[in-house]
């Protein structure tokens, strides 16, 4: 039987700047769900990597006073660090000056053409560097000193050029259709409605080449044009798949990719421009773009020049890796914008990973080390408040991946945390410790249902925490053979008389600083 597969994309990241907060939740989301997927059984591929042509990163490396391709490799380097640094779990790591993708975006370009949708014309209008979009007069804004900007604050310039364009104009009705059809293409409902009104207010023919600067890979056949960098961006997720070689393994295997990841802000471009290319290819779309809100900090639009950017390897070094990533999926109801509060994250990691899981697990542990002569304890019948402890944990994988599907990640986390609010409030009502004395049958009946209902916890939480949830199941006594979702429930249950290792805190306390020297 073959395995089920699953390809799961981040936007590649301009290189101009290094990452940021932003970055990272986007591959963080990505990496969770990818995770999850593993653990399930699929066959992942989890692609992200970084978009090095087009003005904006041209004008970066010029005023770094680097050349491009010099400077692409140096920014590109800091996303691939990131990745390592937030033990992201990607299979690949694209960048869009590598030859196979040059030659991948040549060949899906020489496709476009010769189905009849690229012409050469005249572009005349306005264009923002900064978004690597074009503008309609009527979008635009009055900005300070007569500029003119764009609805996302960028400035914009008038660029008058000789130009290809993709017939766009032509698409219009097809992806309506598409849209109807596939009514899961684009996720939140309500970015599906923006793009639907979008689409039905009239597209226009796009421009698809520039030939004011050089950065960018050359147009088969006309080389005095380099392709729009968003042309050449989005192949990337065909690129890796293996096209052009649409016969390939890997392409047969993983295009249509399930799943794009994306941030509100290039919703556009993925939903509206991307499928209409690929259709024009005769190639299929995906069958997901998802985008996600926008993040704050402490209520401010994150920027440069308020110089109140996050640097995400400063909040891991603060705060712990795992922690940061717990906090970043749980905040936030995934899909809406989200503010970054310190006293969000210390409230997050000590009343629900300290006090809670971790509590939790070290209440349990440390009874059975002295109580059950570190071991697993031998459970007799149960009684109903155990069955309803360990129904609630045997489903919880369920309810996960169900909201996991709909990427609503945030509700996934609030069944794990229901669960382990739930395991707190069976150990205080049970209370395995007065057990001890008078019925010392009955407390080992507790503390295993408990260990159950934590060994799934830890199971489940490998998708957020790997290594805390690693650490916690090595304290189980699970083997790494015993970790995947094929273990959950009645398939992997915790063996009376297994030794269990002597336990140790996974999640401590975070104290401010301030506290810590009151203290
Ligand atoms: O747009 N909050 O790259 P980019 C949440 N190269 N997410 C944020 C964020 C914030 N404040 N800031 C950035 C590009 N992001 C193109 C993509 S894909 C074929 C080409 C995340 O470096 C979010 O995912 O500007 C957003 O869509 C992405 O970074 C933009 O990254
Ligand atoms: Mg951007």
């Amino acid at each position: 039987m073959t395995r089920k597969t699953y390809y799961i994309t981040t936007p590649i990241y301009y290189v101009n700047d290094k990452p940021h907060i932003g970055h990272a939740y986007t591959s963080l989301a990505c990496d969770v769900l990818a995770r999850f997927k593993r653990l399930d059984g699929y066959d992942v591929m989890f692609l992200t990597g970084t978009d090095e042509h087009g003005q904006k990163v041209e004008k970066a490396a010029e005023a770094a006073g680097v050349d491009p391709q010099a400077f692409c490799d140096k920014v590109s380097q800091s996303f691939r660090d990131l990745a390592g640094a937030m033990n992201f779990s990607n299979d690949d790591f694209i960048r869009t000056t590598e030859p196979r993708h040059v030659k991948s975006v040549q060949a899906l370009w020489q496709k476009v053409a010769a189905s009849g949708n690229i012409y050469l014309g005249h572009y005349e209008g306005w264009y923002a560097v900064r978004d690597e979009a074009f503008y309609q007069e009527d979008e635009l804004q009055d900005g300070p000193n007569g500029q003119k900007l764009a609805p996302t604050g960028a400035p914009v310039e008038w660029v008058k050029e000789p130009s290809y364009f993709f017939k766009l104009s032509a698409w219009g009705e097809k992806l309506l259709k598409f849209y109807e059809e596939n009514p899961g293409f684009i996720l939140p409902a309500s970015r599906r409605n923006e793009v639907i009104s979008f689409v039905k207010g009239g597209l226009k023919d796009l421009s698809v080449s520039r030939t004011t600067f050089k950065w960018g890979i050359p147009v088969p056949g006309d080389e005095a044009h380099v392709m729009y960098v968003w042309f050449d961006a989005l192949t990337n997720y065909i690129t890796a798949a293996g096209y052009p070689d649409t016969g390939s393994d890997s392409y047969k295997k993983f295009w249509p990719a399930d799943l794009h990841m994306v941030g509100k802000d290039i919703l556009r471009f993925h939903a509206v421009y991307w499928p209409a290319f690929l259709m024009a290819a005769d190639l299929a779309p995906p069958k997901r773009v998802f985008a996600h809100g926008w993040w704050t900090n402490e209520g401010q639009k994150i920027s440069k020049s308020l110089g109140n950017v996050i640097d995400p390897l400063a909040l891991i070094e603060e705060f712990g890796l795992e922690q940061t990533r717990y906090f970043l999926m749980r905040e936030v109801p995934f899909g809406n914008d989200g503010d970054f509060r310190r006293a969000g994250i210390v409230s997050r990691i000590n009343s629900e990973l300290a006090n809670g899981f971790g509590n939790l697990a070290q209440r349990t542990l440390s009874f059975c080390a002295k109580n059950t002569n570190a071991a697993v304890p031998t459970p007799g019948p149960l009684a109903e408040m155990d069955e309803a402890l360990l129904a609630e944990a045997d489903s919880l994988a369920d309810r996960m991946r169900a909201a996991l599907d709909d990427q609503a990640i945030h509700t996934a986390l609030q069944y794990w945390f229901d669960l382990v609010d739930a395991a707190n409030k069976y150990i205080d009502v049970a209370a395995p410790w007065t057990l001890r004395k008078t019925d010392p049958a009955r407390m080992e009946t507790v503390l295993w249902t408990l260990l159950e209902a934590i060994r799934q916890l830890a199971i489940l939480a490998q998708a957020i925490m790997p290594n805390s949830a690693a650490k916690m199941l090595d304290q189980l006594g699970v083997s790494e053979a015993a970790r995947s979702f094929a273990h959950l429930g009645e398939m992997g249950r915790l063996r009376a008389g297994t030794p269990l290792p002597t336990p140790q805190g996974v999640f401590p306390r975070h104290v401010e600083a301030a506290a810590k020297e009151g203290a």
